[in-house]
C-alpha cells in the first residue's frame, strides 16, 4: 500500500510540472477587471496594438503571464500589470480567457501570406507554419504552440518584428526567432494579413 502511495504522489508530481494547474475561470474573471481596459472584457481588444487573449490555450496565457512577470518577456505594460500577480491568480486568469470566444477579423484572404503559411519560403529557409501553428492556425496547447488565426494584423506584425530583432526572446529554443530572422519585412506583412481572418 506504500509502494502504490509514492506511486501515486509521482504521478502527481509529473503532471504538476508538465501539464498546467487548473485555474478558476470566474474568479479569473474577477481578477481580469483591470485588463478589461486593454483587452476588452472578453478578451477581444479595443484596439490593435493589444493583442487578443480570447480563446489562446490557458499554457501559453499562463506562460506569457509568468514570462512578463520574470522578464524573460520583458515589456513595460506587462511586465508591470503581471509583477503582483501570484501563480494561482495567473492559472485563474488563463482559465478565464482560454474560454472566451475570439472575434475574427472580416476581410479578404491574403494569398501570398496564406502560400508562406502553408509552404513557407523554401528558397530563404523559412518553414511552413502550418508545422507548428496547425493549418486553422489553432496551435497546440500540449506543445504550448499558440492559436495565432484571427488577431489583429497590427499585432502579429509587432511581435514577429519583435522576434525578428530579438527585442521578443522567451521563445523556446529560439524557435520563432530564427524563422522570423528568415522573413522578409513584406512576408511579415502578409502573413500577418492571412492570420487575422482565418476562421
Ligand atoms: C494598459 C494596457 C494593458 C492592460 C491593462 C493589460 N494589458 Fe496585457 N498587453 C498589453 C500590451 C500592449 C500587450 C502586447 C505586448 C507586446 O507587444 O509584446 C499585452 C500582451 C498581453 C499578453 C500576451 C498576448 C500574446 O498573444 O502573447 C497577455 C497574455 C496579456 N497581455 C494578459 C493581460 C492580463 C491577464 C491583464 C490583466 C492582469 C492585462 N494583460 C492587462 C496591454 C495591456
Ligand atoms: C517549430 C515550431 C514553430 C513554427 C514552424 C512556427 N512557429 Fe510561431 N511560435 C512557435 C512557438 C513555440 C511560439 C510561442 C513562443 C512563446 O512561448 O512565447 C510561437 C509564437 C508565434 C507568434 C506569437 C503569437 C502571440 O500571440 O504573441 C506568432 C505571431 C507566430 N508564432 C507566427 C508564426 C508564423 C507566421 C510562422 C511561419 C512563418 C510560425 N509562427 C512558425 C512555434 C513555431
Amino acid at each position: 500500500m506504500e509502494k502504490m502511495g509514492l506511486w501515486v504522489g509521482l504521478v502527481l508530481l509529473g503532471g504538476a510540472s508538465t501539464a498546467f494547474a487548473q485555474g478558476n475561470p470566474s474568479a479569473g474573471k474577477e481578477k481580469a477587471q483591470v485588463c478589461g481596459a486593454c483587452h476588452g472584457e472578453d478578451g477581444n481588444s479595443s484596439a490593435p496594438i493589444f493583442p487578443k487573449i480570447a480563446g489562446q490555450h490557458a499554457s501559453y496565457l499562463a506562460k506569457q503571464l509568468h514570462d512578463f512577470k520574470t522578464q524573460r518577456r520583458p515589456e513595460p505594460t506587462m511586465s508591470a500589470l503581471s509583477e503582483p500577480l501570484t501563480d494561482a491568480d495567473i492559472e485563474d486568469l488563463a482559465a478565464y480567457y482560454s474560454r472566451q470566444k475570439i472575434r475574427i477579423e472580416k476581410g479578404p484572404s491574403n494569398s501570398a501570406g496564406e502560400a508562406l503559411y502553408r509552404t513557407g519560403n523554401p528558397a530563404t529557409g523559412v518553414p511552413a507554419c502550418t508545422g507548428c501553428h496547425n493549418p486553422g492556425g489553432n496551435g497546440n496547447p500540449l506543445a504550448v504552440f499558440p492559436q495565432v488565426n484571427g488577431q489583429y494584423a497590427a499585432y502579429i506584425e509587432k511581435t514577429l518584428r519583435d522576434f525578428k530583432s530579438g527585442a521578443r526572446g522567451n521563445d523556446a529554443n529560439g524557435m520563432m526567432r530564427a524563422i522570423a530572422g528568415k522573413m522578409s519585412e513584406e512576408e511579415i506583412r502578409a502573413v500577418a494579413d492571412y492570420l487575422s481572418t482565418l476562421e
